[in-house]
């Protein structure tokens, strides 16, 4: 399937040579091509959404096998994958057989595609187990650089065995050899803020009434700055030097707050409104989560440092508030580390956190003397994922314990409540996966509903994160067992390939969006993360800049919880650029709490539009493709019938007035992020 295209004088005369060659019956071989195969290039360089990339059998490492023809030779790799190779222009022919590997044995679906110097070349439409292997044939004279992609054909990445089987160059000049995904410039959009005060933060804010009451101004510009409010309610206090309002939750009802912040060089007002009631988290919660930097390495040390750090850098003036301890600060029954070994409960049954903890109560106390909010974790089974203590028979203490100790926000993730969902004790047989059917839906909401109501009783706001990878549709009765934010799919850790897959498929749960209820597809991985596979040392993250530019949009658009989860003490000017545009993350916090609408363009570009509060749309169109791609927002697709004043929001630069449509090149995996604001048609 190469594309028609007029060849040029040279070129013909290199087919008719090589159609004489055929004509004599020599083949390539014969004419002095060497076969190189796909097998023996340095597969170090293919990424891939699961496993790793097998030289001359299927991933699970059995015979490269398609609908029952087996093949001695080929790479076995998994959905999606991208496998970068330079040609320069010494490859004759590139062939191969493709397939969903018979080992797969369920209900993957993928597509092979070959791009030849950007232009589609092979697309071999969708394929499962046991659909017969399609050939690849393709004259690739002249080309420069292949993609060789397997795309997860819409319905995510499970199941997806692929094999490229009996791969092979023919080569007559320069060997064909893998190359790394194209690098770009880190090209920092987002202008540093002035040294006038600039208020960000949510626009609404929501308590219950008569618990304690944390909340520091997030407030960017020129310290000193000296803080001011109008409204505030008298149970509360504003430190003008801080800007930390502190006190007790007012009496329900709604109050409408003017902060104001002033330095040298300037004045900056907004309007807080401060809702005393039973919603907590009214726009998406925005903090750090310890676990893709550190893993089981966790200290209070490097807790404390991740709470001064959001201060120093400014996440906190942009709106970052809660600093989240995860898995591995209680004690685990083993491990390898003898100072996170121990009894896990107390005689009265109360946690014990491990050696490098000493007291929980304090981290909370040190984190909320910044005016930040502090969070913890724990899972409803027996242990937690990484072999923990859990809450399995303790509920009502550790909320308890949690509420006493100052934590306002819990995250809580399933594991090993599978053993005693239902009825087992712990350690009996694993019961049946919960995609394997058979389960009640009370046995998955039991365990969440039963932590809400506890949670509910104490006398502190305490945000409900839960997480359960998006069994049995948690987003349909999340909120209704207390919960504020729910995991919608699996570890990003393990997916990172796949940020556009996972957003619009988050994105499909858009209806059950709203203020305090909040589907999460997991945490930002950018700057230096720790190794989601082996558990290693924070290295710099995979992603390209542009990736991380369009994983941002994504989650300001979807309104999803923003919890940075990369290493603090590394964080650069490129990723704080990333992490810290107020006008992007206003887009997040919007008082509406909708999660953005997808629409389709083509396979490549698709466009995510979301309504805010003032009557204005923040729109994103991106680019998934591997190439730069046109695209166009016609305005009706914004839900814009007129003229609109148009803001690019990761430059911070109004582009003007437009009725439509907009048009840009996005680059691969970019994106363009916009705010469009209606105006009236000039009479
Ligand atoms: C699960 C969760 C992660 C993290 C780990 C901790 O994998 O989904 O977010 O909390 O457990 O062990």
């Amino acid at each position: 399937m190469i594309e028609p295209k007029a060849q040029s004088p040279l070129r013909a005369r290199t087919t008719i040579h090589f159609l004489t060659l055929l004509i004599l019956g020599l083949g390539f071989q014969g004419s002095g091509a060497e076969t190189v195969w796909l097998d023996s290039l340095d597969l170090s360089n293919l990424r891939q959404g699961w496993g790793r990339p097998q030289v001359n059998r299927a991933i699970r490492e059995t015979p490269l096998t398609i609908a029952g023809k087996v093949f001695a030779r080929g790479v076995g790799t998994h959905a999606t994958s991208t496998l970068w190779v330079q040609l320069d222009g010494g490859t004759e022919r590139f062939t191969a057989n493709v397939g969903v590997d018979d080992a797969a044995a369920g209900p993957g679906t993928v597509i092979f595609r070959v791009l030849a110097d950007g232009r589609r070349v092979f697309d071999s439409g969708v394929m499962k187990t046991g659909t017969p292997p399609k050939a690849v044939n393709l004259d690739l004279r002249g080309r420069k650089l292949l993609l060789l992609q397997v795309l997860d054909a819409g319905d995510g990445i499970a199941f997806d065995h692929a094999n490229w089987a009996d791969a092979r160059f023919e080569v007559t000049g320069v060997k064909p050899k893998t190359v790394p995904v194209p690098t770009e410039e880190a090209v920092i959009l987002t202008p540093r803020p002035g040294p006038a005060p600039r208020i960000n933060g949510p626009k609404v804010y929501g308590c219950r009434p008569g618990n304690p009451f944390l909340y520091r101004i997030p407030t960017q510009g020129e310290r000193p700055i000296t803080f001011s409010a109008k409204g505030l309610p008298k149970s509360l206090n504003l430190d003008a030097e801080t800007g930390i309002i502190a006190g007790q939750a007012p009496l329900r009802g709604e109050y409408e707050v003017t902060l104001r912040a002033k330095n040298r060089h300037g004045t900056a007002t907004r309007t807080l409104r401060i809702i005393a009631g039973d919603t907590l988290a009214l726009t998406p919660p925005m903090g750090w989560n310890h676990w893709y930097a550190h893993y089981d390495r966790i200290t209070d040390a490097m807790m404390r440092e991740a709470a001064d750090i959001m201060i120093s850098s400014g996440m906190a003036d942009v709106g970052y508030q809660y600093v989240n301890v995860d898995d591995c600060w209680m004690m685990a029954p083993k491990h390898n580390d003898p100072l996170r070994v121990g009894r896990l409960r107390d005689a009265q049954g109360v946690l014990l956190p491990n050696k490098y903890f000493p007291d929980m109560k304090l981290l909370a106390d040190y984190i909320h003397s910044k005016g930040l909010k502090a969070g913890i974790y724990i899972s409803p089974g027996p242990l937690t994922c990484a072999g923990f203590a859990g809450s399995w028979q303790h509920e009502a203490l550790d909320a308890k314990t949690f509420a006493d100790w100052g934590y306002d926000f819990l995250k809580y993730d399933w594991c090993s409540y599978s053993r005693v969902a239902d009825g087992r004790e712990p350690g009996a047989d694993q019961v049946p996966n919960w995609a394997q059917g058979g389960r009640r839906l009370e046995v998955y909401t039991h365990p969440y509903k039963l932590m809400g109501d506890l949670l509910k009783q104490q006398p502190r706001d305490i945000v409900y994160n839960l997480c359960q990878y998006g069994m049995a549709n948690v987003w349909e009765w999340g909120e209704a067992v207390g919960a504020h934010c729910w995991r919608t799919a699996g570890d990003l850790g393990f997916e990172l390939d796949r940020i556009f897959e996972v957003a619009l498929k988050n994105a499909e749960h858009r209806a059950w969006s709203r203020p305090g209820a909040w589907n999460d597809p997991d945490y930002i991985q950018i700057g230096w993360i720790g190794n989601a596979r082996g558990g290693g040392l924070p290295q710099p993250c995979p992603l390209t800049p542009n990736e991380q530019y369009s994983y941002l949009s994504l989650w300001a658009l979807m309104a999803a919880p923003i919890f940075y989860s990369g290493d603090m003490t590394k964080l650069d000017d490129f990723t704080l650029n990333v992490l810290c545009n107020p006008e992007v993350i206003e887009v997040n916090q919007d008082p509406l709490g909708q999660c953005g609408a997808v629409s389709v363009l083509n396979d490549e570009t698709f466009i995510l539009v979301k309504d805010l509060e003032d009557g204005s749309k923040a729109a994103g169109l991106f680019n998934r493709g591997e190439f730069p791609a046109e695209a166009a927002l016609p305005w009706p697709v914004a839900g814009l019938t007129g003229p609109a004043k148009v803001r690019d929001l990761w430059r911070q630069q109004d582009l003007g007035v437009s009725s439509g449509p907009y048009r840009a090149t996005l680059p691969r995996h970019g994106v363009v992020l916009l705010r469009l604001t209606p105006v009236r048609a000039a009479k």
